[in-house]
């Protein structure tokens, strides 16, 4: 496994894989890797011949005040999962790597990255996809695999690529959870036991809306009073917010009518920890289909 901290290197690594008739695949990460992340290594694996992961804690979508500091780190740890994960080439480089200054240029995906995460956080998503687009442009030509736990991120990045006409497919992998129906995320570090004790909250709420749409709910402001309802039974989980959306478009939805994919989509704060959470919803034909997830 090649192991590469500049630019220039994973450039040319990349253009290697290609000028010998390889394709490439693209995992974007932050590290703290975790079964999520390996899920999408295992996609790209199954899907490209040469697979690149990347781990960098990117400042530009933190927030001032937000958990760049103490964001979660364990280099020695992810490189020993992307070996496990049969990964071809990891890059991980250091910040004056990424930005030698600080960016004149930066990528803002309009609508979609209004309301959701971005009302709390208006300037992380320009930051994703600033960091995104660098990354497409230093690999080139790939698939790229995304988790649909970052369910806005993933509908920002995908109509980036589309906008900008990025020679990248955009591919949306399966949400991973604990057993107990906790979302995988490295943020869940942050909880302890009592906090951790109280997440699961989060996914039973959002089953309760699904569950009751199977029963022929389509009223989305009832839908949210449900998730409300469930997630006020834990006293230290405080909803941030929970919308019903449209999975490609991001548009707010009323009333659930005809055919569609939906996502009930969430934020809440345990303690100082920011989590999110989402469920799919797919109508066809009057039947429904719940996307949950997967266990680990
Ligand atoms: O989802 C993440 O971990 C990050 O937002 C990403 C896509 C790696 C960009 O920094």
């Amino acid at each position: 496994m090649l192991h590469l901290q500049t630019v220039a290197d994973l450039r040319a690594a990349c253009d290697r894989a290609r000028a010998g008739g390889h394709s490439v695949g693209l995992v974007p990460t932050m590290g703290f890797l975790h079964a999520g992340h390996r899920s999408l290594m295992r996609a790209a694996r199954a899907g490209c011949d040469f697979v690149v992961v990347t781990i960098f804690v990117n400042p530009l979508q933190f927030g001032p005040g937000e958990d760049l500091d103490r964001y979660p780190r364990d280099l020695a740890g992810d490189l020993a999962q992307c070996e496990e994960e049969q990964v071809d080439c990891v890059f991980a480089p250091a910040a004056r790597e990424m930005y030698p200054s600080a960016p004149l240029t930066t990528v803002h995906v309009a609508r979609l990255t209004e309301g959701m995460c971005g009302a709390a956080r208006p300037t992380h998503f320009d930051g994703v996809t600033t960091v995104v687009a660098k990354l497409f442009a230093i690999v080139g030509p790939c698939t790229a695999y995304f988790g649909r736990k970052d369910a806005q991120q993933l509908a920002v990045v995908r109509r980036m690529a589309e906008d900008l006409n990025l020679p990248v497919t955009v591919v949306g992998c399966p949400l991973v959870r604990e057993a107990d129906g906790l979302a995988l995320s490295s943020r869940n570090a942050y909880l302890d036991p009592e906090e951790r004790a109280a997440a699961p909250v989060l996914f039973a709420a959002l089953r309760a809306a699904g569950d009751a749409v199977v029963a022929g709910e389509r009223d989305a402001q009832r839908l949210r009073a449900i998730v409300r309802e469930t997630v006020a039974k834990e006293p230290s989980v405080a909803l941030e917010y929970v919308d019903v959306r449209d999975a490609q478009g991001l548009e707010p939805v009323a009333t659930i009518d005809g055919d569609g994919e939906l996502l009930v989509a969430l934020a809440a704060r345990i303690g100082a920890t920011r989590l999110i959470d989402n469920i799919g919803i797919s109508i066809r034909g009057g039947d429904v289909a719940l996307d949950l997830g997967r266990t680990v």
